[in-house]
């Protein structure tokens, strides 16, 4: 049985009229990539710097509990914090222009994370540097290491990303679309990459997408958000053949891309009409306004996650069978 790294209990996070994340609960797994999907809007990005505690100033955690590592992280003050965050747990965002400094080689930029973290400075942090240029395949990692972001392609910027975030070697990776702003084979290079990275330094990627084409390469298990509530958990395998949330069947039947490799995805592409309206003050299922099998009771209350296994849960009392799971050789995609 693979050991807990991470678990997020009934988390709300609330900016002063609005609370985009509400009463969610996951967990991560050793060495395990778990995909957290829902279309924009969704809470994803406010979860995932919650857990970095990173949270925009006007935002906050309400409620829940943070467990890593068997520590509670919102117990943790602002010192222990730093120490944690870029050792212990890392996190990569969409666009690596952004979150590099412009005017600093990229190997100074490696060596301050080296520097804060494992006391390394000058050459043993340049010769470190180069050593993680070279873990994420750049080519002439030597002659690289001087240069600045600007004479990197986009996908060799999102590996200097990489090289810093796995620099002290974390146990858990947030990746918050990682390659949403990169073209499609380079994206497929750099999940690659992090995917090899996972099995080599043994660390668990929490992998945020839009894309469920990513979803089914490369997760293990699936959370799927909506209106910041987890609607559905499952494995790629059950999610994919068998969806039960309508919001998921709806998200799936608007997808091109698995089209030919899931039974479920036959027929025309469809769209799901509507958008995340702030459910703030409301009552019911969020999804209920877009949802095509609404019922009157949909209005009453928000619906509990029903378990069939722990690993697969839906938010809707409706769903047409909460069938007996296949074994997992079936479900392995
Ligand atoms: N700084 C902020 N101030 C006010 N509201 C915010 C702020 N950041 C996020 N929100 C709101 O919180 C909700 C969730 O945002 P979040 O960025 O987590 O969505 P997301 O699922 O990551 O979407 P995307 O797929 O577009 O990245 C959105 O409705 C957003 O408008
Ligand atoms: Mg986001």
């Amino acid at each position: 049985m693979t050991s807990l790294l991470l678990q997020v209990e009934n988390l709300t996070i609330g900016f002063p009229r609005a609370e985009p994340v509400r009463n969610l609960s996951f967990e991560v797994r050793a060495g395990e990539t778990l995909a957290i999907v829902g279309e924009s809007g969704s809470g994803k990005s406010l979860t995932a710097l919650a857990l970095m505690q990173l949270l925009p100033r006007a935002a906050a955690v309400i409620s829940g509990r943070i467990i890593f590592d068997d520590r509670d992280l919102l117990g943790l003050d602002a010192r222990e914090m730093r120490h944690l965050r870029g050792r212990d747990i890392a996190m990569i965002f969409q666009e690596p222009m952004t979150s590099l400094n412009p005017v600093m080689s990229i190997g100074r930029q490696i060596g301050e994370v080296l520097k804060a973290h494992e006391k390394l400075s000058g050459r043993a942090a340049r010769e470190r540097a180069i050593e993680l240029l070279k873990l994420v395949r750049i080519p002439a990692a030597e002659k690289r290491v001087d240069d600045y972001p600007h004479q990197l392609s986009g996908g060799m910027r999102q590996r200097v990303m990489i090289a810093m975030a796995v620099a002290c070697r974390p146990k858990l990776l947030i990746a918050d679309e990682p390659t949403t702003a990169l073209d499609v084979t380079i994206q497929a290079q750099v999940l690659d990459l992090l995917d090899t990275l996972r099995r080599e330094l043994q660390m668990a990627v929490v992998l945020i997408t839009h894309d469920l084409g990513v979803v089914a390469q490369w997760a293990d298990r699936v959370v799927v958000m909506y209106a910041g509530r987890k609607v559905e958990q499952a494995l790629p395998g059950e999610l994919f053949n068998d969806p039960l949330h309508p919001y998921t069947r709806g998200l799936l039947s608007a997808s091109p891309r698995l089209k030919h490799d899931f039974h479920y995805l036959e027929g025309p592409l469809t769209e799901i009409s509507g958008s995340i309206v702030s459910a703030a003050g409301e009552v019911g299922c969020p999804f209920r306004p877009r949802c095509c099998q609404a019922r009157a009771s949909c209005g009453h209350q928000v619906p509990p996650l029903i378990a069939q296994t722990p690993d697969r849960l839906v938010a809707c009392p409706f769903t047409s069978s909460l069938k007996a799971v296949p074994d997992a050789a079936h479900l392995s995609l």
